[in-house]
């Protein structure tokens, strides 16, 4: 084979494993193995969208993105951070993107970024894709999926540029506690690493106010956020970076440039109208999500050699499953012949290993049926 036709950097990465079970899956399924909302966005949303390309929103927009969105995103954080205006958001055409982005702004070949594991399965190939090297550490079950900073003490080395933290966290529904955020943040500042935080599930939190990084006064942050699980926009494609550091965001933006030129037009008016207009949409999923939680919770909880935490966010949980003699691949499996698709935990990652996960995005009868066919496999594989 002719090694120079396709670029080190496309062959070095794969293909995420979490699509693996999907393909497997029939139609019929009970499927907790979507990691995006079962709701639309909200109609006044799509309405203006709609409104916007009839008004001839169908043009370039500077890179950075629709001034006025901006502004009303940086006063949405408002509460966390005062001061901030349109220049500290670049829109982008989702958090997948902003990832990228912010990838190859801070990342150079050679350097190294700590990233959390079980992860969302695209950090580690967006740093092999710049040319660096991807260390992970450990947020275990037994630490109620909080990295310990003895485990960052020890990966760290002078080549480390980076640490990315997602809370609430994909896969585990992990959150953080003010005082727990702050130690992560003093690792940060003691090794001088810029912090990528994934703040995705922000509004998907329960009960609690979401912990942030923003606000904290350090000044090599940058936040990603997406309206995917805000407003339930996952086919639409749009997030953005936000930052109190104006000379990290010039560089943000002059890279966005090169990877899309610029957002969408039509949508960014869109975007704009839900945040104006249907603040409480996110508020009035998370309280369904935070329901749906708790059933499913009690449900594993309830069943023999589960072990399940009971997460303040997101939309997932990755409870602890132990069937003597099969891996978590095996179990799913199981799990997919009798109907139901989840995720092997260690399609996140090798600490995922023994886990599952699920994606409360199906509706409580749903999920009630499911955690019957779940509990059913789980008594017929103990006692084979
Ligand atoms: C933790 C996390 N970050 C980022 C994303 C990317 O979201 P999007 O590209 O849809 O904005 C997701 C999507 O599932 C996620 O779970």
């Amino acid at each position: 084979m002719d090694m120079r036709t396709y670029s080190d950097r496309a062959l070095a990465i794969q293909p995420t494993g979490v699509r693996k079970m999907f393909d497997l899956a029939g139609d019929d399924v009970i499927s907790f193995g979507l990691g995006e909302p079962d709701f639309q966005p909200p109609a006044i949303a799509i309405e203006a969208f709609h409104q916007a390309m009839l008004d001839g929103r169908n043009k370039y927009t500077t890179t950075a993105g629709l001034p006025a969105l901006r502004q009303k995103i940086a006063s949405s954080w408002e509460h966390y951070q005062t001061g901030m205006d349109e220049q500290n958001v670049c829109m982008t055409m989702s958090g997948t993107n902003a990832l990228l982005n912010l990838f190859m702004t801070l990342v150079n070949p050679g350097d190294n970024v700590l990233l959390p594991e079980p992860y969302f399965p695209l950090y580690g190939p967006d740093a092999t894709l710049v040319g660096g090297e991807a260390r992970y550490y450990p947020c275990l079950f037994e630490d109620e999926f909080i990295p310990s900073v003895e485990s960052l003490e020890s990966i760290v080395d002078e080549n480390t540029v980076a640490i990315l933290y997602n809370f609430p966290s994909n896969p585990t529904g992990g959150t953080l506690t003010a005082q727990q955020r702050d130690e992560l943040l003093d690792f940060a500042k003691r090794h001088d690493l810029w912090i990528i935080s994934d703040e995705v599930y922000d509004r998907i939190v329960f009960g609690e106010e979401h912990v942030s990084f923003m606000g904290t006064g350090y000044e090599k942050i940058l936040i990603v956020n997406s309206f995917s699980k805000t407003f339930a926009m996952t086919g639409w494609r749009i997030g953005y970076i936000i930052s109190t550091n104006l000379e990290a965001m010039k560089q943000v933006i002059k890279i966005q440039y090169y990877i899309s030129a610029c957002s969408n037009d039509a949508m960014q008016y869109a975007v704009l109208e839900a945040m104006e207009k249907a603040n409480d949409y996110p508020d009035m999923m998370a309280k369904e999500f935070q329901q749906r939680c708790d059933l499913i919770v009690d449900r594993l909880n309830a069943m023999p050699g589960v072990q399940c935490h009971r997460p303040k966010g997101s939309i997932y949980v990755f409870p602890k499953v132990d069937v003597e003699g099969m891996t978590s691949e095996e179990v799913a499996l199981e799990l997919l012949k009798d109907g139901v698709l989840c995720s092997p935990g260690n399609a996140f990652g090798p600490s995922g290993e023994g886990h599952l996960r699920f994606a409360y995005t199906i509706s409580q009868a749903d999920i009630s049926r499911g955690m019957d066919k779940v509990e059913q496999t789980l008594k017929r594989l103990q006692q084979g």
